[in-house]
C-alpha cells in the first residue's frame, strides 16, 4: 500500500529506504544497549559511565526519530517494531547480567564503531541516490563518532597518558 508518494525515482528510493531502515534499527538497538549498560554497570567508574550512557541513549533516540521521519517523508514506512529490531539487529550486543565498567567501555566502543562503519557505507550508497538523506546520515555519523571518542578516551590507561 502506497500512502505517502515519494519524490524519488524507484531505484534511488530502494537504496535510500534500505539505508534509512538499517540505520533506524542500528540506532534503536544502540539506545537499548545504552540503557541496558546504564542499568547494569558496576565498578569504580560507575558514575561517569552511567551518565555517559544516557547521553548515548538521548542522542540515538533523537537520531532514530529523524531517520524514521526522513523515511516517512520519502514514502517509506519506517519499521521500529521490537520484533524487527530483534530480527535484523547486527551490532555487537551486551551480555546479560551485571557489566563491569571496563566491559561497558569496550562494548560501547565496539558497538559504536560497528554502527559508524555501517553508516559510512550507507553514506557512499546514498551519495547519488539521495544527497539529502546522505547529509542526514553524515550528521548522525559525526555524532556517533563523538560518542565513540568519549568512550575510547575513558579506556586510556591512567599511567600512560602521553
Ligand atoms: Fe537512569
Amino acid at each position: 500500500m502506497t500512502v505517502v508518494k515519494s519524490t524519488l525515482p524507484e531505484e534511488a528510493l530502494g537504496v535510500t529506504g534500505t539505508a534509512l531502515q538499517e540505520t533506524l534499527v542500528d540506532l534503536l538497538g544502540l539506545s537499548l544497549i545504552g540503557k541496558q549498560a546504564h542499568w547494569n554497570v558496576v565498578g569504580p567508574r560507575f558514575r561517569s559511565i552511567h551518565l555517559q550512557l544516557d547521553e548515548v541513549v538521548a542522542a540515538t533516540r533523537e537520531h532514530s526519530d529523524t531517520v524514521a521521519e526522513r523515511a516517512a517523508a520519502l514514502g517509506v514506512s519506517p519499521d521500529g517494531r521490537p520484533e524487527t529490531i530483534a530480527a535484523t539487529f547486527a551490532l555487537p550486543g551486551a551480555k546479560d547480567g551485571w557489566l563491569r565498567d571496563t566491559e561497558v567501555v569496550e562494548l560501547m566502543v565496539s558497538a559504536l564503531e560497528a554502527a559508524i562503519t555501517r553508516l559510512r557505507e550507507r553514506i557512499e550508497a546514498t551519495e547519488k541516490a539521495d544527497p539529502v538523506t546522505q547529509d542526514l546520515l553524515i550528521s548522525v555519523t559525526a555524532d556517533l563518532e563523538k560518542q565513540r571518542w568519549m568512550f575510547e578516551a575513558e579506556n586510556h590507561p591512567r599511567d600512560d597518558a602521553s
